[in-house]
């Protein structure tokens, strides 16, 4: 980083000097870290949308013209002609491996796809009704019992263990979202298989029949793993801040990514493909095509599920690929699916309407991802644990920069209070009720 500029900031008789940061890509930042110290203030900035929380040199997005890339690669380029796991790689250790590095890394992802007994057990302690999401963020988090040395929170022995932990953390998603499917279906545990992919592998553990060979169809073997490769980083989102504040604190890798998965599930984030098909869902059994959808969106009623982003305002690049995607699994599989209808119609209503225009809405990566997931059999409600799959190698990436970081600091944003000032106790008999307002 250069610090190219200063821009100087007057708070009544005081001034204050802030260096410029300008990152690889020319974007610029206030450097306000000595703001408060030496003026007194501090900055407000609800739902961060002008913080820069952290240096990071894994994932640029400029939003305004769509780009996205991993470590400098164009997010296309690598949907074309790379993989889930080579792109994983990737991100995690900033250069594409070699040939022999990218063997051990599968090797290590294959050899760690057991699950102790004991946890095998508690996904039977959870409801059948359970949401998969939640019995998945519990089983991270108590996955990290089961090693301890990778667990320890001293930092030094965390990051001294980290290729082991990522290898088992990449592997062992697949394990317990998988597993977790076949306990709801009544279905015996599946490990898996030494020549599959791990997307194949995935599929083989979520489908196959006892006693029978899986049946896997190679284009949806890619879609799927080109929707998990999409899915890998997107930088200091929700759920990757919530990683990365997590670990701040020295807290190790299965607890935060353990804490990102519960961030990632709200509807706003990555339950919004589990959103869109409910969404889409309720417009076709209402007999809609999607025009009365779209009035109560305008009107504040409803959100157009998987259209927005608070960093695009243009067309989401990953929506793009998975548009085209999902046209060829339709092909490939010759499904044909109602919602997909909707869904174009939709899309074209609101890229075409002045509220969407003007508010640059664009279809975002889960508009089309839900489609696929359904083409593929895969549950609703488990759309979001894909989500968390994909995004798992990003999380890993980003706690490893937190944690090598030089003098990193806890993460403790402040706050403008606005509750009561100071204020005496008073006893239980004492107190009165604040007459009511219709009083
Ligand atoms: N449908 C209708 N109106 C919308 C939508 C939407 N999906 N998204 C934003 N708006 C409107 C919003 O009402 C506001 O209008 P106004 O200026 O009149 O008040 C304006 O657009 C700006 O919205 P915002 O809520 O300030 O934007 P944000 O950056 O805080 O939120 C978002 C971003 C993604 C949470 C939001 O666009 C949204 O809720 N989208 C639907 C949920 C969704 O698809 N989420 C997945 C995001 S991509 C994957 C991921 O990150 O996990």
């Amino acid at each position: 980083m250069t610090n190219k500029s200063e821009i100087k900031v007057t708070f009544g008789n005081r001034g204050y000097v802030a260096p410029v940061i300008v990152g690889t890509e020319g974007e610029h930042a206030v450097d306000i870290r000595k703001l408060r110290a030496e003026t007194g203030f501090i900055t407000y900035d609800e739902g961060y949308g002008n913080t820069g929380s952290c240096e990071s040199a894994i994932t640029f997005i400029d939003g305004e013209k769509g780009i996205l890339r991993y470590r400098g690669y164009p997010i296309e380029e690598l949907a074309e002609r790379s993989n889930f796991i080579e792109s994983s790689y990737l991100v995690i250790y900033g250069e594409l491996p070699t040939p022999r590095e990218l063997e051990e890394f599968r090797n290590r992802i294959l050899l760690n796809a057991g699950i102790h007994e004991a946890l095998r057990t508690m996904v039977a302690g959870f409801p059948m009704t359970a949401h998969p999401m939640a019995g998945l963020s519990a089983m991270l988090n108590a996955l990290g019992c089961y090693y301890p040395e990778l667990s320890s929170n001293n930092r030094k022995q965390d990051l001294e263990n980290f290729d082991r932990t990522t290898t088992v953390l990449i592997s062992k998603v697949r394990a317990l979202a998988a597993m977790g499917y076949r306990y709801r279906n009544g279905l015996p545990v599946t490990y898996p298989k030494r020549g599959y992919s791990y997307c194949e592998n995935f599929l083989h553990m979520m489908f196959s029949y006892p006693g029978e060979d899986s049946q896997i169809h190679p284009d949806v073997a890619k879609a799927l793993d080109t929707l998990l490769l999409l899915h890998i980083d997107h930088e200091q989102n929700c759920s990757t801040s919530t990683v990365r504040m997590v670990g701040s604190g020295g807290a190790n890798l299965f607890a935060s990514v353990s804490a990102g998965v519960c961030a990632l599930w709200g509807p706003m984030h990555g339950g919004a493909n589990q959103a869109v098909i409910e969404m889409l869902t309720e417009i076709s059994e209402s007999g809609d095509d999607g025009t009365k959808f779209v009035e109560r969106a305008k009107a504040g009623e409803v959100r157009l599920m998987g259209f927005g982003h608070r960093v695009y305002k243009n067309y989401d690049p990953r929506a793009k690929i998975l548009h085209a995607q999902c046209m060829k699994i339709f092909d490939a599989i010759g499904v044909e699916d109602p919602l997909l209808k909707i869904a174009h119609r939709l899309e074209d209503i609101a890229l075409n309407d002045a509220y969407f225009k003007s508010r640059n809405l664009y279809p975002n990566v889960d508009f089309y991802s839900g489609i696929i997931l359904r083409a593929l059999g895969i549950p609703v409600n488990m759309f979001p644990v894909i989500f968390a799959m994909g995004r798992m190698p990003g999380w890993i990436a980003q706690w490893k920069e937190m944690a090598e970081r030089p003098g990193g600091r806890i993460y403790r944003p402040r706050q403008v209070y606005v509750g009561e000032r100071e204020r005496r106790f008073v006893p239980l008999m004492e107190r009165v009720a604040a007459p009511s307002a219709n009083a």
